[in-house]
Order: structure tokens, then sequence, then C-alpha cells
């Protein structure tokens, strides 16, 4: 198969994870034949720096034009620590997901039997959980009108959401439960708010058209409880767009680290593929940072594309690195560290030679040890 794959690699640690997804994507194609040729353009603090503009028009160009967006991460404190800045980085994505319609964003989030003990969370709560969280990506809250009143004193930011936006999500939450466990959650807070009561109406409404499907609902209060307290209990958990946020976070510690968290997020025509986790500032530069999220949102890219068997073998590079612990420190730190490059080589190199990568491992190791 032959994909034009747009990447934005974006701010902070961003190029050092991206750099890893494509380094395995490039095995992949190796391996199975594939030819998948990648753009680079600027988006973000970095595209600020450059041409003033988070998301250049190029940038979008390069995006429309291209068969998937590999995208990196987005946020530099210089504007986190100034609420009066006149432009962000995060406009840039939002633009993005907006231009490009990808109203949802799909977030897969487990516990690796590898790293059971490695979450904070005790093992018996979390062992087996599965959850596949379906946020609304470009609606509500993030996109409504914003005000700032003359003396500086008074803000507001509206949450509206229409039927359409609402149907166009719980469909693919409801197909999705199909071929899972036959559940969706319904995470709103409609004990309050206007909007998730026309959520809770339309889900509803929908719910006859699955009827192998269970639909049940939380205030999203309880859910982010329930997510620490009984995460197993969840099989789609289907959201707007603010809710989908915060909970995909907390969900992220079930798995031991927000560097884990992939995610794709999907329209009718286009598709994007990003680490749930930031910029990570402190970390830029120093070969720290988990590229692990980045190079399963790069399985997810196959997936999308029917590259099943490939996004597969990635899966198992991963789950091998994470068993022999090569691994960066947010998952490792009683062992010798790897660094974000060699977390990247290992699993390229497992991906060319499943096999064999048991001896890369001790080579990986012995190169760093200080014994030696
Ligand atoms: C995410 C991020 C973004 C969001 C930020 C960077 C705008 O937190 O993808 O979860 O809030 O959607
Ligand atoms: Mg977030």
């Amino acid at each position: 198969m032959k994909l034009n794959i747009a990447v934005l690699p974006g701010d902070g640690i961003g190029p050092e994870v991206t750099a890893q997804a494509i380094k395995v994507l490039k095995a992949i194609a190796l391996e199975f034949d594939h030819m998948f040729l990648f753009k680079e353009a600027s988006v973000g603090a970095i595209a600020i720096d450059q041409e003033n503009d988070p998301l250049p028009d190029t940038t979008l160009k390069l995006c429309k034009t291209s068969d998937a967006i590999l995208f990196g991460a987005i946020g530099d404190p210089k504007y986190d620590n100034n609420p009066s800045a006149k432009v962000r980085p995060e406009q840039g994505l939002l633009k993005l997901r907006k231009e490009l319609g990808l109203f949802a964003n799909i977030r897969p989030v487990k516990a690796y039997e590898t790293l059971l003990e490695k979450s904070p969370l005790k093992k018996e709560i979390i062992q087996g959980t599965d959850i596949s969280i379906y946020r609304e990506l470009t609606g509500g809250i993030y996109f409504g009108e914003k005000k700032l009143s003359e003396d500086g004193n008074t803000a507001s930011d509206l949450c509206e959401y229409s039927r359409e936006e609402i149907e166009r999500i719980a469909h693919l939450a409801f197909k999705a439960a199909q071929n899972r466990k036959k559940k969706v959650t319904l995470v709103d807070k409609a004990n309050v708010l206007e909007t998730s009561r026309l959520w809770r109406k339309v889900v509803t409404e929908m719910a006859p058209n699955y009827p192998d499907v269970a639909l049940d609902f939380l205030f999203v209060d309880n859910a982010a409880m329930q997510m620490i307290l009984n995460p197993k209990q969840f099989d789609v958990i289907l959201t707007e767009n603010l809710f989908g946020d915060v909970i995909s976070d907390e969900a992220s510690v079930i798995s031991g680290s927000i560097g884990l968290l992939a995610s794709a997020s999907v329209g009718n025509k286009y598709a994007m593929f990003e680490p749930i986790h930031g910029s990570y500032p402190q970390a830029t530069g120093k070969g720290i940072a988990n590229p692990i999220a980045s190079i399963l949102s790069a399985a997810m890219l196959l997936e999308h594309f029917g590259l099943l068997e490939e996004a597969e073998l990635i899966k198992e590079g991963v789950n091998k690195s994470l068993k022999l612990n090569v691994t960066t420190p947010d998952l490792n730190v009683t062992y010798d560290n790897v660094s974000t490059n060699k977390v990247g080589d290992f699993i390229a190199d497992f991906i060319s030679n499943p096999k064999d990568s048991n001896l890369n491992f001790t080579n990986i190791h012995l190169g760093q040890s200080t014994i030696i």
C-alpha cells in the first residue's frame, strides 16, 4: 500500500517521539513491502516562532492532501504562564481538528499485564481493564463563543451541541461496542447541564438501533471516581469534548504512564493519529520521553487502513519492550533506563527480526551498564 503521511512533530518532546513512530513505520514498510512517504510541516509554538501562526496554511494544505497525519505534541510553558497571550500553540491543534472535521477521538486504555505493578492503583482493581474512550472532538465548550469583558474581570465560554454532532460520534461508539463487550456508557452531567440532557435524549433514542449493545449513563463526577474504583466495568465510554479530555488523562493512570496512550482522531474524510500526552517541556531533548504512545498511534494509523497484521506486529513489539523492561524512566525506576531513541530502535528491530530481539535487548542493556 502507498500512503502519504503528513508529519506534524510540534513542540517539546513531539519531534523525539514522532521520530520513533516513523522509524517503526519504515520498518513495517520494509517488511511488508509498503511505501510510506513522509512530509513534515510545523504546528504549535514552533510555528508561532517561525511564521507567527500556530497552524500555517502550508501545514493545513499538506494535511488535506495527505492520506493521514501523524501528530506529535503541542504546548509551551511561555504561553501557559501568560494568560493574555494573543496567539496560543493549542489554537493550531484545535483549528486542525475543526478544519479537518475530526469529530471523533478514540482513546484506547488498557492495563498491560507486564505493567500491573507500575500503576499506583492496586493490581486487582486494574487487571483486565480494556476501555475505548470515544471523545467528541470538534464541539462543546472548546469551540463555543469565548468572551472577556472590557474590564477583564468577567469571562465566559459557551458550551453548545447539536443533535447531529452527538449522533455522528454516538453511531461510531455503538458500532465499536458491537465488536467489543457490547456496552456503551455515556458520561455527562445531565443533572446540571442542558447540553448533557440533549446528549442523553439523542443517545437514548439511538439505542434501539443497536439492540445488542447495553447503554448506561454516568454523571462525570461519578465516572471520574468509578474510573479508578472499578475500571473493569467500562467497555466503550462516550462523552463530550471537555469530559473526554479530563477522563482520558485520569484513565492513563491505569496503564501505568500517560506515555503509553495513543489516539486516533477521525472524521468523514481525514484521520490524524496522536499521543494523548502533551509536549512535556521539562523532558525536551533529554531522551527520556516515552515514545510508545506515538508508536501505538502509528499502529492505529495502520489499523485505520486495514493493515491489521502490521499493526499487530507493532503491538507485539511494544509488549515485548515492556516485558523486557526496555523502557523510559516513567516506567522504569529501578533498572537501567533506556532512551527514547533506543525504545524506538528496539521496536523497529523487533519488527525486522521478531525472533531475535532478546539478543538485541541484552545488547541494549550491556551498552548502558555501568558495571562493564
Ligand atoms: C489533548 C490535549 C489537547 C486537548 C490540548 C493540547 C489542546 O490535552 O489532546 O487531550 O485539550 O484536547
Ligand atoms: Mg488532554
